[in-house]
């Protein structure tokens, strides 16, 4: 399948490669930003006949069907209106977008156009969010009762929107959809800037939320540490009624840990590693599904649900009040 990568930034630099390992055929790579377009494909040998500076040039002038877009945040809804507007499925790097409305929005363009909007999700494929994943689905902890995942790192966050919910939250939110399966049905939360630092807040979220299944998930998660970070997969721990599985954090090598109190035991189970990295992963998945006609796992109704959780917190902090997920659909 023919594909352009747009936005050749930091981290869009390394998408070009992950999407040909996923399998995609790049045939043009895009960014306005004509320095930025030029040192990036001087790096990788990209010839001058595959540049361009807008996506409806490069789509037109390569025949491709998808996109992979990785620009900042606040860029993301213009971009996926372009890759739409010039008839490609897309895959982009989270936030899909920063509000309800250009969610509702986008979802809508791209079911009445027929295309496909997906989500570089990548932390649910991680080898410990799948292994938790296999083992809950294995019945290994038997009923789950909650998750607890702890967050906590340094990062200036100065000019982002609502900086830990939509840069690093998002990840952890759709990983506890993912591994259990289930949807969010109310949330209960403070997120704050504390005065004594000078990012752009909210940097800290306390966060409580119901899901679909009746489980409790808990999240507590700061960019402003001013002590030991966590890794940024962050830190976990789901209690079930027949054990619990822990997983202390990405950094370390640190292993997923099954423990049972009766009869006392405790294992470290294999993880389930892919053989690509995670975000060559979530855009194989991408263009399996568009291949075989079905919706990727991290289509753009499924990542409203997660996005609607950052909302909620943002949203139930400052009123005060238990946010239901109703509002948000
Ligand atoms: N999944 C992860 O773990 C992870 C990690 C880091 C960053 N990210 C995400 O990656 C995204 C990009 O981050 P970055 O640091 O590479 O940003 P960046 O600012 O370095 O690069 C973005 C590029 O996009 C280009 N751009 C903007 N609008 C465009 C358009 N309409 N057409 C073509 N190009 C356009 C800009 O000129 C810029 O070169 C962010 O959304 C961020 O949240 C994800």
């Amino acid at each position: 399948m023919k594909g352009i990568c747009v936005g050749m930034g930091r981290r869009g630099r390394s998408w070009y490669k992950w999407a040909q390992d996923a399998g995609l055929e790049v045939v043009g790579v895009v960014d306005i930003n004509r320095s930025i377009l030029d040192a990036s494909c001087d790096e990788h040998q990209i010839p001058e006949s595959m540049r361009f500076e807008s996506i409806g040039d490069a789509v037109k002038g390569t025949g491709a069907e998808v996109a992979t877009v990785c620009a900042a945040n606040p860029d993301h809804a213009a971009c996926l209106t372009q890759c739409l507007d010039a008839g490609v499925h897309v895959i982009i790097e989270k936030p899909m977008v920063e509000t309800p409305e250009d969610a509702r929005m986008i979802d809508l363009k791209a079911r009445e156009m027929g295309l496909t909007v997906a989500v570089a999700q990548n932390y649910r494929f991680s080898p410990e969010m799948r292994t938790i994943r296999e083992a809950i689905l294995r019945g290994e902890i038997g009923e789950i009762v909650s998750v607890q995942v702890t967050f906590h790192r340094w990062r200036p966050t100065q000019g982002l929107y609502l900086p830990l919910l939509m840069n690093q939250s998002i990840h952890h939110f759709d990983a506890i959809r993912w591994i259990l399966d289930a949807d969010p049905d109310w949330c209960f939360a403070k997120s704050f800037n504390p005065h004594w630092n000078e990012c752009d807040g909210p940097t800290v979220v306390e966060a409580v939320y119901g899901l679909s299944n009746g489980v409790v998930a808990t999240y507590s998660g700061s960019y402003v540490t001013q002590g030991k970070n966590t890794s940024y997969s962050g830190s976990w721990r789901v209690e079930g009624s027949a054990g619990q599985l822990t997983f202390a954090g990405s950094d370390k090598d640190n292993p997923v840990v099954l423990s049972r109190r009766d009869p006392e035991e405790q294992m470290e189970l294999s993880l389930l590693t892919g053989d690509m990295a995670g975000p060559a992963q979530v855009c194989r998945e991408f263009l399996n599904a568009i291949e075989n006609g079905k919706r990727p796992p991290t289509n753009s109704a499924d990542n409203i649900k997660s996005l609607s959780m950052c909302w909620a917190a943002d949203v139930s902090s400052r009123e005060n009040r238990i946010v239901n997920f109703d509002e948000f659909v």
